[in-house]
């Protein structure tokens, strides 16, 4: 990129609507590099920019191993629908979307982990959408609840003791890198910024129960994508005092500090945790921007070096229909992607949302489980065609 250039008609801001000389508003396709930090450029369309649908074309080259099996298409899974998920949170995950940077999950954990367990594979982001219990460590015990983040660093030694009066319904993020706070919250001195979407209060760590025998002598490591079995002569939970900086935390969303813009913010100003080859954000209940011709949901746009993942906690997605809570949806690298037809008219004017969501920016291609295609709803990629839209491929 030499400059930046203008051409044609836009708007005197991005993100506020544009119409053409019959009244007809104009859509706008936001095409980004480097997720929404990278150069970008608005294209202004007569037509919704996302509406091409899959079909047989048979040109390209040959590219050994071939295209994965799920097709490049937008994707609506029902982890709802997911049966399979209960037991001990250490047996309970079923992952649905991986690539080498990380591992996404559903768990619906219904009783306590009978052995301790070291994740040697990477960290561990859960996100609590139903539930609630106590995460117990070497290092003392976390109470968690519903809405919490809990962030779990790699190694540490744990079991998980679910409410069992409660529901659970758990999101988990595993990352091959370490999870942290994104580098831009921080001052020179590691403090958290006055302006950071949270403050150090709003992190809760262990508390510390000194040495305690729980009875249990077995633990589970993961290392290299495997299981493996130990078993102790006394209790691991033998730890007489700590000191330092590694420990596991949690967070609720809810204490998230949204910001909020005249128009539209890219979803990097709800970046809540980075991690390498992914940055985690949360949509959390708003006032939406406040121009008077504000396009206040999100605009049709192509972030062609990102998967883009969202995990629906509740609430109404004003963008988006037909998800419920519990849904998880995948709009890959390579197809635009927007609202569902009509939500972008229907978005001027401001408001407020309430969505509560977990969203995503992935770096690699993501490959889609079979425990992920058993629970897609196959509609879904032509959900955002509108009656009447041109979307034959020729
Ligand atoms: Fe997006």
């Amino acid at each position: 990129m030499l400059e930046r250039r203008s051409a044609g008609d836009v708007p005197p801001k991005p993100h506020i609507a544009l119409r053409g000389s019959s009244g007809a508003l104009r859509y706008e396709e936001c095409i980004t590099r480097a997720g929404f930090d990278g150069p970008y450029s608005i294209v202004y369309h007569e037509h919704r920019p996302h509406e091409a649908e899959p079909t047989e074309i048979h040109h390209g080259w040959q590219i050994l191993g071939g295209r994965p099996a799920h097709g490049l298409t937008r994707h609506h899974f029902k982890t709802f629908e997911q049966r399979q998920r209960g037991g001990p949170a250490l047996d309970a995950r079923v992952p649905l979307l991986e690539n080498d940077d990380l591992a996404l999950s559903v768990l619906a954990p219904d009783s306590e982990d009978p052995a301790y367990f070291v994740n040697a594979d990477g960290d561990e982001l859960l996100f609590i959408r139903e539930g609630g219990g106590v995460l117990k460590t070497q290092l003392g015990e976390l109470r968690f609840r519903a809405n919490d983040y809990l962030c779990l660093p790699r190694g540490l030694l744990h079991r998980f003791v679910p409410d069992t009066t409660l529901a659970q319904d758990w999101f988990s993020i595993e990352s091959a890198g370490a999870i942290a706070i994104p580098r831009q919250y921080r001052n020179e001195v590691g403090q958290l910024r006055m302006d950071a979407p949270y403050s150090h209060r709003d992190f809760r760590a262990p508390e510390f129960t000194g040495p305690s025998d729980e009875g249990i002598r077995k633990l589970v490591v993961k290392r290299g994508h495997a299981f493996y079995g130990f078993r102790y002569a006394r209790s691991p939970l033998d730890v007489v005092g700590w000191d330092g900086s590694y420990y596991p935390t949690a967070f609720s969303i809810l204490d998230f500090q949204a910001k909020v813009g005249m128009v539209h913010l890219p979803p990097t100003a709800h970046a809540t945790f980075a991690l390498p080859g992914a940055l985690v954000c949360s949509f959390v209940p708003r006032p939406l921007d406040y121009h008077p011709q504000a396009l206040t949901c999100p605009y049709p746009h192509s972030s062609v070096d990102i998967e883009e993942v969202i995990y629906y906690a509740r609430g109404d997605f004003m963008s988006r229909k037909g998800i419920s809570a519990g849904s998880l949806s995948l709009h890959p690298a390579g197809i635009p992607h927007g609202p569902h037809p009509g939500a972008y008219e229907a978005s001027l004017g401001g408001g407020r949302t309430e969505e509560l969501a977990v969203m995503l920016d992935c770096a690699r291609p993501l490959r889609v489980t079979a425990a992920a295609l058993a629970i897609d709803d196959p509609s879904y990629h032509h959900s955002f065609v509108a009656p009447g839209g041109s979307h034959s491929i020729g």
